[in-house]
């Protein structure tokens, strides 16, 4: 969990040494609205055992961190369809009308918690190296948009695209924060750019760097200083895991991320809250560990799902075909793993090898890592598809 955090420090405290501020009272009152924030965010129950997998798994799926295959390859195929729990008309973003769900994969930011039943609520993540993260961001934010190039123009690809998603029905990347700010101002963005390659014929300059090619796409050093990044993109997964993003559901988080950006020294609080907060969840992975936070994931989180599942099956029988399908995949493992619905022995995240962990039945570890390899070989999230369509829950 430590090794978590200290991927949040560089980037705040990088913030910290440059700025200088005025104590004017736009400070004193910024302060005030940042403390309160914090008192109240700190001031919550501590759940009895935060290694217990509650009723609600939520996961707080930050951008770019892989979390789509933990969705797609792992959650997807343990939870039948029925307790997954439903999204509003952009996807990613909750629907509080189905209160018995039991699996929540979103982008909301921790704010969420405010609207679900926060003792019953287990939260998990995965953090990224921030550097790697913003690279990845603004890499797929291109990648999204140049799908839309196949057309003449703006106006059309702008038609166009609306023109699809109306007749198919489906989600688009564009209707997913922060997709839906990203792509369209880069989309804007590389049409302007082609219009003028378009006049300047032959004359364009060849560059080797892929982060700096000015004729076809906004230069990364641009991308990242432009106010729309800043907001968004800055500290993402800090925010994320604080509740203050650009698409907090609460009004005060916007407030507070305003004068989080104006007066940076303000950012510490932040962290603070952040890092309580990691250390309340059931789980944080790391992108760059993919082996052993999958790994750990199956350990931690994978078998109390299992465990859970089978003992809501046995109470209330699989009635539509679509449990029973999901249950075949438990069914499939080898028996030691849903015969035995011990969780209380389970390998909980840094005590392997302690003697606390009695009786840990060998052979049920060995059926997760077996199901976990097959995680790992999962390429479902390289699946993608064109004219702006994909679902970006990446
Ligand atoms: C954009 O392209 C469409 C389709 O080719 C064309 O009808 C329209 O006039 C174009 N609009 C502009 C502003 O160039
Ligand atoms: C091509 O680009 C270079 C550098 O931007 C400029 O000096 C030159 O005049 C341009 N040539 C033409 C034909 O536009
Ligand atoms: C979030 O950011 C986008 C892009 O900068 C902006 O258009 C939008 O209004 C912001 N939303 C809020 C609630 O600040
Ligand atoms: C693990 O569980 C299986 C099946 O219930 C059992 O056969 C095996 O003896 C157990 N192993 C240990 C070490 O408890
Ligand atoms: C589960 O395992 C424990 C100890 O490993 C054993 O005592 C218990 O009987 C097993 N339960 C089932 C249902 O196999």
């Amino acid at each position: 969990m430590d090794l978590a955090v200290k991927f949040f420090l560089p980037l705040l405290l990088l913030g910290l040494v440059a700025v200088t501020f005025s104590q004017d009272d736009g400070y004193g009152q910024c302060e005030r609205t940042v403390m309160e924030w914090k008192s109240a965010a700190l001031d919550v129950d501590v759940k009895e055992d935060k290694h217990k997998l509650q009723e609600l798994l939520f996961f707080l799926h930050v951008p770019r961190t892989g979390g789509r295959s933990y969705f797609h390859c792992f959650l997807k195929k343990l939870y039948p369809n029925a307790l997954e729990c439903p999204h509003s008309y952009d996807k990613l973003r909750f629907d509080p009308r189905k209160p018995n769900c039991r699996l929540l994969v979103t982008h909301d930011d921790y704010s969420m918690m405010t609207k679900l039943p926060r003792k019953k609520t287990s939260v998990v993540t995965i953090l990224r190296n921030p550097t790697d993260r913003v690279f990845s961001t603004y890499e797929f934010s291109i990648e999204v948009a140049a799908r839309f190039l196949i057309y003449p123009n703006l106006t059309s690809a702008v038609r166009m695209a609306s023109r699809i998603r109306k007749k198919t029905n489906s989600v688009s990347t564009l209707d997913i924060w922060p997709w839906k700010y990203l792509v369209p101002w880069m989309r804007e963005d590389l049409f302007s750019r082609r219009d003028v390659r378009k006049f300047k014929e032959h004359n364009v300059t060849k560059s080797s760097d892929s982060y700096n090619v000015e004729d076809m796409a906004m230069p990364l050093h641009k991308y990242i200083k432009d106010p729309v990044a800043q907001d968004i993109i800055h500290n993402g997964a800090t925010f994320q895991v604080a509740g203050l993003t650009n698409n907090s559901c609460h009004a005060e988080s916007h407030e507070v991320r305003h004068c989080v950006h104006k007066y940076r020294s303000l950012g510490t609080h932040v962290l603070e809250v952040a890092r309580k907060r990691l250390d309340d969840m059931l789980y944080v992975g790391l992108t760059e560990d993919h082996k052993e936070s999958a790994t750990m994931f199956g350990n931690v989180v994978g078998s109390q799902v299992i465990s859970q599942l089978m003992e809501k099956s046995d109470k209330e029988p699989a009635v539509n075909s679509k449990q029973g399908q999901n249950l075949h995949i438990l069914k499939s493992l080898p028996s030691s793993i849903h015969l035995n619905r011990t969780t209380e022995n389970m390998n909980i995240e840094g005590t392997s090898g302690n003697a606390n962990v009695k009786n840990e039945n060998v052979s049920k570890k060995n059926s997760l890592l077996l199901f976990f390899s097959a995680f790992l070989k999962c390429d479902d999230y390289a699946e993608i598809d064109d004219g702006g369509q994909a679902d970006a829950s990446v």
